[in-house]
């Protein structure tokens, strides 16, 4: 395998070059996958674009036989543990289909902020306060597969930022309580827009005994979320937002849920990178529209939609490093090692975490 400087030195059209010659010999065999806040180059060759739902969705009914998934590290194990069922393996008479990434240190710093082995110890801790049974664990999307693996063992499911509302209410109408891990902002707006009063939401935090919450509190919680956050969703200011509705008092403010909640209050509506896509697509020319969320996707938004101002409620682009990673040079390495049978950063859920994560995802699908 050649080393990356090989590819970095190359030119663009000569990656291009090298990345399609790939893709003709593979045939249907292989497919790109990009999330939107993918490099702009990686975004404009992928066969599928999209937010974590629609990407995973994509992945459950794809027949390629490997997925090149520009994105982090949970969205490749989810990829895996979906596109490779027993029956998909037995269809493919045995075979895996192989999930591999352009760089394998792209994580989540967020997925990152909880494991099976915190949970655990959270559930214990919880144990000696509350009824356990009486709460439905949820994962955000963005977690590892042995936190997924954790929720699918006790009838949990997982939810992105397109579809959090309806399995939230699906939880809540099964069992009276939840556990809500590890984006808390994502956690509780949801929570407060299905009506769970705030005095009913509690956030633990893990770095303090109990989680930093008075054990009457704790026993009254209908909602306990991990206080795990977004670095990126967390550059947003709330002193820019209010500039903007100063300036420009037309404009219309939107953001990520990932966001802290002093700015989703401030916003006119919040919802997924689709969702966002959405509300830019359906503006007026002349429009102006505030989006909140990571920088590599909005300045794309600006530069496909000339006619309409986008503005950025943030001192300076946020932007996540993370998903940055999917370079056009990293993707022509990582497909040549594939043609060549050495295939790299290859992601691949140990079956006994699979399966119980599984049993959670089917909530996406
Ligand atoms: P979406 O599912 O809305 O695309 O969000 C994924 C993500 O990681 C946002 O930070
Ligand atoms: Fe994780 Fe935030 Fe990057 Fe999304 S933007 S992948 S939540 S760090």
């Amino acid at each position: 395998m050649k080393e990356l400087s090989y590819y970095e030195s190359a030119s663009e059209s000569a990656l291009l070059d090298l990345i399609g010659e790939i893709r003709k010999e593979a045939g249907d065999l292989l497919a790109i996958m990009a999330h939107y806040y993918a490099p702009d180059e990686t975004v404009a060759l992928a066969d599928e674009v999209g937010d974590s739902l629609a990407l995973a969705k994509k992945a459950a009914a794809s027949s390629a036989s490997a997925v090149l998934f520009c994105g982090v590290h949970f969205m490749l194990e989810t990829a895996d543990i979906l596109m490779n069922t027993p029956e998909r393996i037995a269809a493919r008479n045995g075979r895996r289909a192989l999930v591999f990434a352009p760089d394998a240190t792209a994580g989540c710093p967020m997925a990152d902020m909880i494991d099976e082995t915190r949970a655990l110890d959270w559930e214990r801790q919880l144990k000696e306060y509350v009824d356990v049974s009486e709460f439905t664990p949820i994962t955000y999307v963005n977690s590892s597969a042995g936190t997924k693996a954790f929720c699918g063992r006790r009838q949990g499911a997982v939810c992105t930022s397109a579809n959090a509302e309806k399995v939230v209410s699906d939880a809540l109408a099964r069992r009276p309580k939840l556990l809500f891990m590890p984006d808390s902002r994502l956690g509780r707006a949801t929570a407060v827009k299905l009506g769970v009063p705030l005095d009913e939401i509690v956030f633990w935090r893990p770095d303090e005994p109990l989680g930093g919450i008075d054990p009457d509190a704790l026993r009254r919680a209908r909602v306990i979320l991990w206080d795990g956050y977004c670095p990126v969703h967390q550059k947003f200011s709330a002193e820019t937002i209010r500039k903007i509705r100063a300036t420009e008092p037309t404009a219309v403010v939107w953001a990520h849920p990932e966001s802290p909640r002093e700015i989703l209050d401030l916003c006119d509506g919040y919802g997924s990178t689709t969702k966002l896509l959405d509300v830019v697509a359906n503006a007026a020319p002349g429009d102006v529209v505030a989006v909140g969320t990571e920088w590599k996707l909005v300045d794309r938004m600006r530069r496909r939609n000339p006619d309409k101002k986008i503005l950025y409620p943030a001192e300076e682009p946020s932007i996540c490093e993370d998903m940055s990673k999917s370079t056009l040079p990293k993707v022509a390495r990582a497909l040549d090692a594939w043609r060549s049978g050495e295939p790299t950063n290859v992601v691949s859920v140990p079956a006994e975490v699979a399966g119980d994560a599984r049993k959670a995802l089917e909530s996406l699908l």
